[in-house]
């Protein structure tokens, strides 16, 4: 199966693959976490990236798609779920032809819908594993441990672009550029719409069934 999942800021994108990957056999590609690892290892590409991220603005498409496309060429043959990836038209169109070129499609594009004050809460409320990006909600999914990762015992961040100021730049973005991604996968692809606004494990029950009918 291939999967684009798309959805605002703190739609729960990253929560709904690792339940993904856990259940199907297929890579995680993230393109926010791939962009942080490049930022915590110093590369140029991270440095190039830093301060679109760090504003709520999107890193440019030339450094985003050459990134992800070698990554999806490079991937192993199973299937792969993308997060955060395409987020503008022309990121999409590139992915297309990309895909084409290896002769592989998309299988479904999944949009998860949810409301601005849920975004809000969810965001403000994230904390993150600096060293195994897990990642836990003050109110959602605390950590056994308050502020400490129950993986690797490592304090828990903010992340930089988590801050309640930046969420409503990155609102703003999202709404100018990447709501037209849906439109954009409407007019040819399987598109299907979850009301993410309900608990994780609910999302991921609909979610499932949806992938289940296509792995049938
Ligand atoms: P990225 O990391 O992709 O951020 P995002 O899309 O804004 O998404 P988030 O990671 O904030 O949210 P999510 O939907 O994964 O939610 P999560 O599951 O963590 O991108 C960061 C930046 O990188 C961008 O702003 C841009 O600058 C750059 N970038 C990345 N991709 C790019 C691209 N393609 N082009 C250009 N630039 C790009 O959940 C959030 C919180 O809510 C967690 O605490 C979680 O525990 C909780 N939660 C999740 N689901 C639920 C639920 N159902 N109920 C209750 N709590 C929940």
């Amino acid at each position: 199966m291939r999967i684009v999942l798309l959805g605002a800021p703190g739609a729960g994108k990253g929560t709904q693959c690792k339940y993904i990957v856990g259940k199907y056999d297929m890579l995680h590609l993230s393109s926010g976490d791939i962009l942080r690892q490049h930022r915590a290892e110093g590369t140029e590409l991270g440095k190039k990236a830093q301060s679109f991220m760090d504003s709520g603005k999107l890193v440019p498409d030339g450094i985003i798609v050459e990134m992800m496309i070698d990554r999806i060429n490079k991937a192993p043959k199973i299937g792969f779920v993308l997060d955060g990836f395409p987020r503008t038209v022309n990121q999409a169109v590139e992915l297309d032809k990309a895909l084409v070129l290896s002769g592989k499609k998309l299988d479904i594009i999944v949009n998860l819908k949810v409301d601005e004050d849920v975004v809000l809460k969810r965001i403000t409320g994230r904390r993150s594993c600096p060293k195994c990006g897990a990642v836990y909600h003050i109110v959602n999914l605390k950590p056994k441990v308050d502020g400490v990762c129950d993986r690797d015992g490592v304090k828990l961040i903010q992340r930089p672009d988590d801050t309640a100021e930046v969420v409503v730049s990155r609102l703003k973005t999202y709404y100018q550029q990447t709501v037209p991604v849906v439109d954009y996968y409407k007019a040819e692809n399987n598109v299907c719409e979850i009301d993410a606004n309900k608990d994780a494990e609910e999302v991921q029950e609909t979610l499932f069934a949806e992938l289940d009918v296509l792995v049938k």
